[in-house]
C-alpha cells in the first residue's frame, strides 16, 4: 500500500475526529510557563471555550443549570491550568480510541505523554530541534497505530500475525503489509489536520530519523523520547530521584547512539526535568483514573 492509497482511504473516512489547529495552539500555550489565562482564552475556538465554561460552572457551583461564569479567563482560573491541559491533551486520543479494544488506552496515553515530555526536555537541554514541535509530535507520534487498528483492521491482523509467526518487529511487519509504518500513517492524518510540517516530519520519521529530509532534529529527538518512554513505561515503581536516575542510566547511551552528545550537567538537568514532568503526568493519570470510577 502506497502513501497515496493510504491518504485516499483516510479521505474517505468521514468520521475521522477533527483536530483543529487551534488545539495545537492551546497545547502550545499550556506548555509555555510564561503564558497566561488570557493567552489561552485567545487560542480557544468557540466549542472548546463553551466546554471550558461548562466545566468551570459545574466545578464551582456543582450544577450544570446555574451558569454564572461567563469569562473564559475566570473559568480557566477556577479549573486550573493543569486540569485543563489534562482534558485538552486527552481529547484527540479519547475520540480516536473508542472501540480500539486491543490497545491499552491508559498505557498508550501515558507512553505518548512521556514521549512528548522527554522529547521537549531533550530539545531544551541540547538546544536542538523545535521544543514546541517535538512536544506535540511526541504526543501524537503513535497516532498512526490507532488509525491502522481502526481503519485498516484486516492489515492490522496480518501485521500481528507476521510479528507472531515470523518474529518481525512491529515496524518491520507494518512495512511488509502496508509498505509504510505507523509514523507515515500518523503523519498523513496530521497533514490532513493542518498540523505544521515541523511536527508531521517528526512523527513520520520517528522510527527512521535518518530518512528525514527536513526537520531531522525533530525526528531524532522524538526517536529518543519514544525509546525513553518505552523504557520508562516499565519502571513503574520509582519513588525518589536517585532511584529514577539509577533506573534511567540508558538514556545517555541512547542519545549518543543517535549522535547527540550530552554533558554530565545536561544529563542531570534532563533527568531532573523528565522526572518532575513524569511525576506530574502520573498524578494527572491517577486523577483521570479516579474520575472514571
Ligand atoms: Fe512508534
Ligand atoms: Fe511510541
Amino acid at each position: 500500500m502506497e502513501r497515496d492509497e493510504i491518504l485516499q482511504v483516510l479521505r474517505k473516512i468521514d468520521v475521522l475526529p477533527t483536530f483543529p489547529t487551534v488545539m495545537a495552539e492551546v497545547i502550545g500555550v499550556i506548555d509555555d510557563p510564561m503564558s497566561s489565562a488570557a493567552d489561552l482564552a485567545k487560542s480557544m475556538d468557540p466549542s472548546m471555550a463553551s466546554e471550558v465554561l461548562r466545566m468551570a460552572n459545574t466545578a464551582y457551583f456543582g450544577t450544570r443549570s446555574f451558569r454564572n461564569i461567563t469569562s473564559i479567563e475566570h473559568a480557566i482560573a477556577i479549573i486550573g491550568l493543569e486540569h485543563l491541559s489534562q482534558i485538552i491533551l486527552h481529547m484527540p486520543f479519547l475520540s480516536m480510541m473508542n472501540g480500539s479494544g486491543e490497545i491499552d488506552r491508559e498505557k498508550f496515553i501515558r507512553h505518548s505523554m512521556i514521549c512528548a515530555i522527554a522529547s521537549k526536555v531533550v530539545s531544551q537541554t541540547v538546544h536542538m530541534g523545535d521544543q514546541h514541535a517535538v512536544y506535540i509530535g511526541g504526543l501524537m507520534h503513535d497516532i498512526g497505530t490507532i488509525i491502522i487498528y481502526r481503519y485498516f483492521n484486516a492489515e492490522w491482523k496480518m501485521i500481528s500475525r507476521i510479528v507472531r509467526e515470523k518474529n518481525y518487529t512491529w515496524v518491520q511487519a507494518e512495512e511488509e503489509v502496508l509498505s509504510c509504518d505507523h509514523g507515515m500513517v500518523g503523519a498523513c492524518l496530521l497533514t490532513m489536520w493542518n498540523i505544521p510540517q515541523s511536527v508531521t516530519d517528526g512523527v513520520m520519521y520517528h522510527h527512521f530519523p535518518g530518512n528525514a529530509a527536513d526537520n531531522i532534529w525533530n525526528a531524532k529527538i522524538i526517536d529518543i523520547g519514544n525509546r525513553f518512554a518505552k523504557q520508562a513505561d516499565l519502571s513503574d515503581s520509582f519513588t525518589d530521584f536517585d532511584e529514577f536516575i539509577k533506573n534511567n542510566k540508558h538514556f545517555v547511551p541512547l542519545a549518543e547512539e543517535l549522535g547527540i552528545q550530552i554533558s554530565l550537567s545536561q544529563e542531570l538537568d534532563l533527568l531532573d526535568g523528565v522526572y518532575g514532568l513524569m511525576k506530574n503526568v502520573r498524578s494527572l493519570l491517577v486523577e483521570a483514573g479516579e474520575e472514571k470510577e
